[in-house]
């Protein structure tokens, strides 16, 4: 699956965006290693340490479904009820989470300047604590 069709599905994911109180809305697509796609949308809440972002819903949609292995994500943002606009780039906790389920060549397909653009998971979150570190 090529960049652009996968972060047009993370711009549709869009569309179920819950984000009453910061107006951005965030979609995500996450392709797993068989094929399946999840999507997700950022969650927000009144009390806003609660909000979920689009990537961890996506991983964790796909995760508590039995997936585990996972290529690439795509993420596409902008204010709700506009096209997607500017840049969108994962924040630490998804990179965190990322970092869990996926190697450092995990694609990750950010929004720069309104379109999409092919990044790794090294690249992003350099020297990640994985469980690795503990062995
Ligand atoms: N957000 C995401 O869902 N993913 C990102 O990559 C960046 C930020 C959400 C969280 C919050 O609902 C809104 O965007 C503004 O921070």
């Amino acid at each position: 699956m090529n960049i652009e069709t996968l972060w047009e599905k993370a711009a549709e994911a869009r569309k179920s965006s819950y984000s009453p109180y910061s107006g951005y809305a965030v979609g995500a697509a996450l392709l797993c290693g068989n094929g399946k796609i999840f999507t997700g949308t950022n969650i927000e809440n009144a009390a806003f340490s609660a909000t979920n972002c689009a990537e961890r819903t996506a991983f964790f949609k796909a995760v508590s479904e039995g997936e585990i292995e996972f290529e690439a994500i795509a993420i596409a943002g902008g204010k709700a009820d506009e096209e997607p606009s500017g840049d969108c780039t994962p924040c630490g906790v998804c990179r965190q989470v990322m970092a869990e389920f996926c190697k450092d060549s995990f694609s990750v397909i950010i929004q720069k300047n309104g379109q999409p653009k092919g990044l790794m998971l090294g690249e992003l979150l350099p020297m990640a604590f994985r469980s690795e570190n503990m062995e």
